[in-house]
Parts: structure tokens; C-alpha cells; sequence
């Protein structure tokens, strides 16, 4: 029996702005954002669209070409911008879908991690029983306060799998190396809506944890780094991942490569990264899309090595093959459509979304009506979320 991922749907919010805007107004070199961390635009999402939207309708798509939906007997919700202490995202989303009763639904969170982990926990599922789907969601709104170093790092976005044992687009491979130790560069203490982080850090241990989780991937599974052909990091910012990649060639490959040369392997995984900004747990996926709907070549049975960081920090290597004929089975004309709708504001509107906010006191709210995808936060009532299916 093969396990894998049989589908995947991304999507993102209503809202775009492009970094040189930023850069302009903060009286930053606009190379700085462009360049130096290889971003250029983020997703903006005003207060009707959340992590259950952006989850539902990345999962609508992901659902779309899937046979037998009522196989779904488990929904893993992965995010680290929970929207309540103790009910999962998932079941509203589960609500929103009309997902069958007979369902187990729940939430994981570290950081940007927990989706690998829910990919991980969903192939166990399926490995003992094979008849079961089961529909991963990734979901994130990346806050940094306005004004400080992580502002143009912010992003949000959705990705939805479907993983089963009739894999179409990846086949799983058994093996991951791990690594955890407990470290403070990134936290959101309960009472914060934006991340405390010492970036520097962060990316510092980004890549050391590559290096241990790496190394303990290839003595337990005998692959080495020439034998991987395309490469997926989690995308912070795009040169996060271009610099980890030059270091793993060098310490693992022995191959030194130009910046350039870095790029041109990961290449076409940073696309839609580049556009969309940090979306924390979904951002490695959103990536494994990227690759596969921007890749020209027939990318099937080529090995693909994953490399998931969540800080706090919890780091996996793993990897995958591509299945043959995955190409029918993407959504690439959808996602790039959700990419080019977006709506371009400029820097007060980008503030003013930025400063609204969901009262905090359980009072009734309806949340202003910007057009959104098939899903929509209506407002709070007596402590509720109200969530509406709306059409595109
Ligand atoms: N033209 C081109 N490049 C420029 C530039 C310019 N005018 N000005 C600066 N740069 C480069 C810097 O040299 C640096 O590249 P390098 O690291 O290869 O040397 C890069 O742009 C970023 O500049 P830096 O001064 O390091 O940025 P910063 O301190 O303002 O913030 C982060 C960068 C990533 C630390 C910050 O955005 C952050 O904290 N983000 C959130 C945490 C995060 O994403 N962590 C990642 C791991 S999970």
C-alpha cells in the first residue's frame, strides 16, 4: 500500500500589498524587502476572513476532484492563530463543507510546525486503515506589530491535502529525522495578538535545525542529498529558504552554489511565497503547490525533500515522490486566479484593516462585508462565531 497526498487546494485573502509601499512609507531601501528577504507583496486579510475562511476554501478546492468525500473520517486543523482556546478551527469548517457527522475533528499547534505533524498523523491514520481519508488544513494570519522588523514578514494563507491511499499528486516516504529543543524565538503569550520574536534567532536556528534534522533523516533512511531532486523548505520569507539550501548542499552535497544557482533549484517552490508572504503552518505546502503548478517540466517520480520548521522549536526532514499524471489533478488555474483577484491597497488602507479589530467582550458584532471567497465571518453573537457560506 502507498500513502500519500491525493490533492491539494491553497488559498489566500481578499487583500495584497506590495512591499515597495511598505518600504516607502517605513523609509526603507524597497531592496531591502525585495532583495534581501525576497518577498513582494502580502496577503492582507480584513476582519471577515480568518483561518477558518481561508481553511474552508482552501479545502472546497482540495475536495473538488477527490472520489469518495464521505471517506473523510478525520479533519486535522493546523494553526497557531487559533481562533478559540478550546473549540477546534476544524469543526466550523467541517460545518461550513457539510463533511459527514461520522468524523473526528481536531486541532494541532506548534507554531509553524503542526502541519507536518498533521501530515504525519494523518498517514498513520491511513495506514491502519486504508479506506479512510483524511482532510489536513493549514491556516494562518502572520502578525508582526506595524512599524517593527518583522512588519514585512507578515502574509496569510490556506492549504487544504487530502491524504489517502490512492495518492495523485505524492507519495509519502516512511522515513523523517527530527528535532526539538525548547527555545524562545517566536511566542504569543495569550493576552498577545502579535508574536513576540527574536528574529535573528529564529533564523539562525531555522538552519541549525535543518542541519540536526537532516542528519538524522539520512542515517535513518540512507538518502543522502544527491539522491533528492526538487526541494520544499517552510517559507518565512523566500531567502530563508534559498540561504538553508545553499548550507544543506554544501554540508550534505559538498557543493558550493552561487545565490543564483540556490534559487534556480528551489526556484519555482518560492513562487507563490514571494506574493502571498509568511503564512506560517501552511507555508511549506503552499510551496509544494507553487512546485507543482509552476514547474514546466514532468516532474513525476522525482523525490521531493521537505523541510518543516516550527520555532520553539520542533524541525522534521522527510520526503516524497511525485506520482505519474499528477498534473490532472491540480488546481493550478484556480490558485493563480485567487492570486491575480486580490485587490492592491495602498498604506492606509493597510493600517486601517490592520488596526481593526473583533471585540473582545463577546458584544455583538457584524464584521464589515468586503468581498471575500465562498466563506465569510458574519460577526460574534453572545460569544459565537456566526461563519456563512456566501458564493464567490
Ligand atoms: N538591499 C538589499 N539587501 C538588503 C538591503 C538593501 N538595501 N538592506 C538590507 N538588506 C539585506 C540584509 O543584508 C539582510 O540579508 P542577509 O541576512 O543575507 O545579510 C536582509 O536584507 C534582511 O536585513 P536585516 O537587517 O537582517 O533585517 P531585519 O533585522 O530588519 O529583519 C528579520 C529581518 C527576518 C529578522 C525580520 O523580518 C523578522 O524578525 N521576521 C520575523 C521572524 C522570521 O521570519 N524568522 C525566520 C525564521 S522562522
Amino acid at each position: 500500500m502507498i500513502i500519500g497526498i491525493e490533492s491539494i487546494g491553497i488559498y489566500t485573502a481578499r487583500y495584497v500589498i506590495d512591499l515597495g509601499v511598505l518600504a516607502d512609507a517605513r523609509g526603507v531601501d524597497p531592496a531591502k524587502y525585495y532583495v534581501g528577504l525576497g518577498q513582494e507583496m502580502m496577503s492582507i486579510a480584513p476582519l471577515n476572513e480568518d483561518v477558518v475562511t481561508l481553511g474552508a476554501n482552501a479545502a472546497r478546492l482540495a475536495l473538488e476532484k477527490v472520489a469518495a468525500r464521505e471517506a473523510i473520517g478525520t479533519v486535522i486543523f493546523a494553526t497557531e492563530t487559533g481562533v478559540d482556546q478550546s473549540k477546534a478551527a476544524g469543526i466550523y469548517l467541517h460545518n461550513l463543507l457539510g463533511l459527514g457527522c461520522n468524523c473526528r475533528v481536531v486541532e494541532l499547534k506548534q507554531a509553524c510546525y503542526s502541519s507536518t505533524a498533521a501530515l504525519q498523523f494523518a498517514a498513520a491514520l491511513v495506514a491502519r486503515q486504508p479506506e479512510h481519508k483524511v482532510l489536513v488544513v493549514a491556516a494562518d494570519i502572520a502578525r508582526y506589530g506595524l512599524g517593527t522588523a518583522g512588519e514585512p514578514t507578515q502574509g496569510c494563507g490556506a492549504v487544504a491535502m487530502v491524504v489517502s491511499s490512492e495518492p495523485k499528486l505524492v507519495e509519502l516516504e516512511p522515513h523523517s529525522g527530527m528535532y526539538t529543543e525548547d527555545l524562545m524565538d517566536f511566542w504569543r503569550p495569550n493576552y498577545r495578538e502579535e508574536a513576540l520574536v527574536d528574529g535573528k534567532l529564529s533564523a539562525r536556528m531555522y538552519i541549525s535545525v535543518l542541519e540536526k534534522a537532516f542528519e538524522d533523516y539520512r542515517s535513518r533512511s540512507g538518502v543522502e542529498f544527491k539522491d533528492i531532486d526538487e526541494f520544499c523548505y517552510h517559507l518565512p520569507f523566500t531567502r530563508m529558504a534559498e540561504k538553508a539550501h545553499a548550507r544543506l548542499a554544501r554540508k550534505f552535497g559538498g557543493v558550493v552554489l552561487r545565490p543564483e544557482e540556490a534559487v534556480a533549484q528551489i526556484g519555482h517552490s518560492l513562487d507563490y511565497n514571494r506574493i502571498i508572504g509568511n503564512s506560517y503552518t501552511a507555508a511549506l505546502y503552499i510551496g509544494l503547490a507553487s512546485l507543482l503548478d509552476n514547474n514546466e517540466d514532468d516532474l513525476a517520480g522525482r523525490r521531493i525533500g521537505f523541510y518543516s520548521y516550527g520555532s520553539g522549536c520542533v524541525g522534521e526532514y522527510f520526503s516524497g515522490r511525485i506520482m505519474e499524471g499528477y498534473g490532472e489533478w491540480l488546481h493550478t488555474e484556480h490558485h493563480r486566479e485567487a492570486l491575480a483577484g486580490r485587490v492592491n491597497i495602498g498604506i492606509e488602507e493597510y493600517e486601517r484593516l490592520y488596526r481593526e479589530k473583533l471585540p473582545t467582550d463577546g458584544s455583538e458584532f457584524i464584521t464589515p462585508k468586503h468581498r471575500v471567497g465562498c466563506y465569510s465571518l458574519v460577526g460574534i453573537c453572545d460569544h459565537k462565531r456566526i461563519y456563512e457560506s456566501v458564493g464567490e
